[in-house]
């Protein structure tokens, strides 16, 4: 009688257990989030985002001179207003907060890729990510003014545009708005499959923009449903968008696997601020190895279908990648 053929482990030695990795990672596949504020001369630690800070636009520059020594070439970008009214329109001002960044970013690194949140609820007096009747967001009163938004950070200088809003037809809204101005170039990011999580909670004390009554779960999605957030993908294909981003990312792999094999665009993953620090505070209690669990989890978010990754770990990623640690 034969033999059965016994299966060996390719992985005894280092140079064929790279050879046969099946995710592979690179630097130009992170996107590193930044916050800008209003004023001058400032540079501010953020204490919910251990390492991360707030910048005004003067001082960008210098925070965007670590990125691209890291080898970070891309930038999402969220802003910090001094002023907030009921419909948050400090949000599509040619002097706002990011449009001022964007033109500093563009003329001192023009060829850094600068992408910008779309959305309100940094500017809105409320919190809220759209403008109110009766107390309750109304969708279709937003869409013009996320339009706007959209096409001033574009005029600033925006490579890349990204609504973070979630309201129903905005991708549409932003589209015909673009292309209206000649802008058919500029591709739109979609945070397509946004659920309302408790991972954002850092952010909202990075941003000042937590909800001053209650809270995102009529347009945010909720984290018991996957197939709603296929559908969400669905429409928001339909209606124009360029790449679909699922957020949270830790909690969401099987969302993100399911999107990328769904469609046929690109699939962002945005491992969100209470993923950072949750990390960063075991860390620093000495429970975990930081570098090794950053990339454990950013190459599982990889794997599970993202071609990209927006992490406020992106400098350190990139240079684990150079150092081979991952790659
Ligand atoms: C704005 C927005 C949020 C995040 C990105 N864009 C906050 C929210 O929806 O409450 C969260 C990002 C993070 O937690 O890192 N709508």
């Amino acid at each position: 009688m034969e033999q059965p053929i016994r299966p060996r482990r390719l992985r005894k030695t280092p140079v064929i257990r790279k050879m046969i990795r099946e995710t592979r990672v690179s630097p130009s596949s992170l996107i590193y989030p930044l916050f800008v504020r209003e004023g001058r001369n400032i540079i501010e630690d953020i204490p919910s985002l251990e390492g991360q800070k707030r910048y005004s636009p003067d001082t960008l520059p210098f925070a965007l001179e670590e990125v691209c020594k890291a080898g970070v070439s891309s930038i999402l970008l969220f802003g910090i207003p001094e002023q907030k009214d009921e419909m948050g329109s400090s949000a599509w001002e040619e002097q706002g907060v990011v449009q001022q960044a964007l033109r500093i970013a563009k003329r001192e690194f023009p060829n850094l890729y600068c992408i910008t949140d779309v959305c309100l609820c940094e500017y809105t007096s409320h919190g809220h990510c759209g403008v109110l009747k009766n107390h309750c967001v109304d969708n279709d009163k937003t869409l013009p003014l996320l339009a706007k938004i959209a096409l001033s950070h574009v005029m600033a200088g925006a490579d890349m545009v990204a609504p973070s809003d979630m309201m129903d037809g905005r991708i549409r809204a932003i589209r015909q708005e673009l292309d209206l101005h000649h802008f058919e170039e500029i591709p739109i990011l979609s945070y397509a499959v946004k659920y309302a999580s408790a991972f954002y909670g850092p952010f909202r004390e990075a941003a000042g923009s937590a909800p001053s009554f209650g809270d995102r779960k009529g347009y945010q999605m909720d984290y018991h449903n996957r197939r709603e957030g296929i559908k969400e993908a669905a429409l928001d294909v339909q209606e124009g968008a360029d790449i679909l981003m699922v957020k949270p990312a830790l909690s969401y792999l099987d969302v993100i696997s399911e999107v990328s094999s769904s469609f046929s665009l690109p699939t962002a993953a945005y491992s969100v601020s209470g993923e950072y620090a949750m990390i960063k505070a075991a860390s620093r209690q000495g429970l975990v190895q930081e570098a090794e669990l950053v990339c454990e989890t950013a190459v599982g978010i990889f794997r599970a279908g993202a071609d990209m990754l927006i992490t406020y770990y992106a400098k350190e990623l990139a240079n684990w990648m150079k150092e081979g640690r991952i790659g």
